[in-house]
């Protein structure tokens, strides 16, 4: 490779900064608990992320903790830690990074006029000085500072460039442009990052980096558009959860770029078959499933229902299909066990979906499994892999499911004798309900009351095909404005319910009496 060629390749590396456990997390019931942000941070890492935002360490001493920990645990990324631009957010967020192996304090504060009158009733010029101060005290932890202006996209020409120019003399080393509600669209988006190139004297001095919200699902268009105009960092989040309609998905961006590097030669360093397990783990954990119809991660991205579309990909796969289900970590899904699998052949099938589980969780996967393959002839890995899902979504769980037996049909009534776990103790109940599912979560309010929570969703998916298929599960619950989703699968319909219902009311739990201050973004 001669010198020219590699200095254009370093010209167009594409910084992934992944902000899933921040940005994410912070969305209606995507709540996480300390290990599931762990394993998220750990999987984010294994697949090439360049840049974990792990939390925002004043929100609460959870948030604290939880960028901490993944600060101590993670080996290549760089951990970030964001804050407003305020003494103390700045203070506690290196705190939280202090042991990290690569640290990033992200200081933000808002520049639209909008923002700026009526969230901060500031003016601009207390703005600009609250960002010199923020980055400088930032850079006093740190070599590696980011800024972002809040509501970027909407601040006007010759303020944003007077922003951006003294963020990079206090020693901010990127410089984020967020679409904060989503309200850019891609050829004003473009616009705007060039003119910064244009116009701010030490623009050379920092990376620039996009961070765009989907209100009208044009997160990863502006994302893209943002790079063409020579942003070299993009955040988004894996499925693109966040606020509201959330950021720009990784899986899209990461996707767009590969397959079509012939108009957009930028490259970044992801391990884009891990992009299907990643969204699996990801849903399960926070209880969200994806659309079918998402891009590159819904059940139906590869799949080919129509006569002539089928006819097509038997000639030549390239006919209907622009990237390969291979690519993006999606196998075909293989028949692998059976009823006469023993623990040997289910460890081997564990580590090969790229699995790793601790003894007792794998003692408990194998007896689930065993259950299962008397019900079910046919184990899929897509089988194996929600079993593996429901089982590290919820190890760690106070209140664990043990077994249930429902009395349905027409002529009522319809009962529920559940026993269930709680901190150890074993403990039952027979409900009667307007229905199973009702008697079902009758029955886990009466053994453990929570009366001001109420279902808001309550949603069945079938894993594989069959009448025999296993049932995957959603639950949401609110509580006094939190949210939270569970997840559960298993073949029998009613026991994945139960379980999904238990794995919310356990991260119910888990999110009382950590309410987060109003200092959410
Ligand atoms: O959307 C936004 O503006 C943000 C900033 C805090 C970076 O999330
Ligand atoms: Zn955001």
């Amino acid at each position: 490779m001669s010198e020219q060629t590699q200095t254009q390749d370093e010209k167009n590396r594409v910084i992934i900064f992944d902000t899933t456990l921040r940005d994410g997390e912070q969305s209606p019931g995507c709540s996480m608990n300390l290990e599931e942000k762990l394993r998220i941070a750990r999987m984010l890492d294994t697949m090439g992320v360049d840049v974990i935002e792990a939390g925002f360490p004043i929100a609460s001493p959870g948030d604290f903790e939880a960028v901490s920990e993944i600060a101590k645990t993670v080996n290549n990324a760089i951990i970030c830690g964001l804050s407003r631009a305020k003494a103390g957010d700045i203070e506690t967020a290196a705190a939280a990074l202090k042991e990290a192996k690569r640290k990033r304090i992200h200081t933000f504060i808002s520049t639209s006029p909008l923002h700026m009158k009526y969230k901060l009733q500031m003016g601009p010029n207390s703005v600009i000085e609250a960002i010199h101060e923020s980055v400088t005290l930032a850079r006093n932890f740190t070599d590696d500072v980011e800024w972002s202006a809040e509501d970027g996209s909407r601040t006007e020409d010759d303020f944003l460039c007077q922003c951006v120019e003294t963020a990079i003399n206090a020693g901010a080393t990127t410089i984020n442009i967020p679409d904060t509600v989503g309200y850019a669209v891609p050829d004003e988006y473009y616009r705007q990052i060039k003119m910064l190139f244009d116009r701010v004297p030490n623009i050379d001095k920092a990376i620039i980096s996009v961070h765009c919200h989907n209100d009208l699902g044009l997160a990863v268009a502006n994302s893209i558009a943002g790079v063409q105009a020579g942003a070299r960092q993009v955040e988004c989040t894996i499925n693109g959860i966040g606020e509201r309609a959330g950021n720009a998905a990784l899986e899209e961006i990461v996707m767009a770029l590969r397959t079509r590097h012939d108009v957009m030669p930028y490259h970044n360093n992801i391990d884009t078959t891990m992009i299907t397990k990643a969204s699996k783990t990801l849903s399960t954990t926070v209880g969200f499933s994806v659309q079918p119809n998402k891009a590159i991660v819904g059940k139906n991205a590869f799949a080919h229902e129509s006569g002539i579309h089928q006819d097509g990909m038997l000639k030549n796969a390239a006919t209907y299909e622009i990237m390969t289900p291979e690519s993006v970590g999606l196998n075909k899904s293989e028949l692998v066990l059976g009823k006469h699998s023993g623990r040997h052949a289910l460890k081997s099938k564990v580590e090969e979906l790229g699995y790793e589980l601790g003894d007792n969780s794998f003692q408990d996967l194998f007896k689930r499994f065993k259950e299962l393959a008397d019900k079910k002839k046919q184990i899929f890995d897509d089988d194996i892999t929600a079993l593996i899902e429901d089982e590290m979504a919820t190890e760690h769980d106070r209140i664990q499911f043990v077994s249930l037996q429902v009395q349905a049909g027409s002529k009522g009534p319809q009962v529920a004798e559940l026993e269930i776990e709680v901190d150890g103790e074993i403990k039952r109940t027979r409900v009667e309900g307007n229905g199973p599912v009702d008697a079902i979560f009758k029955a886990i309010r009466e053994i453990e009351a929570h009366p001001d929570a109420r279902l808001q969703l309550y949603q069945v998916h079938a894993v594989t095909g069959g009448t025999d298929a296993q049932a995957e599960v959603t639950v949401r619950l609110e509580e006094n404005g939190r949210t939270v989703n569970g997840s559960g699968a298993d073949a029998d319909t009613l026991v994945a319910s139960a379980r999904a219902y238990i794995h919310a009311l356990n991260k119910l739990m888990t999110k009382r009496g950590k309410g987060k201050p109003d200092v959410n973004p």
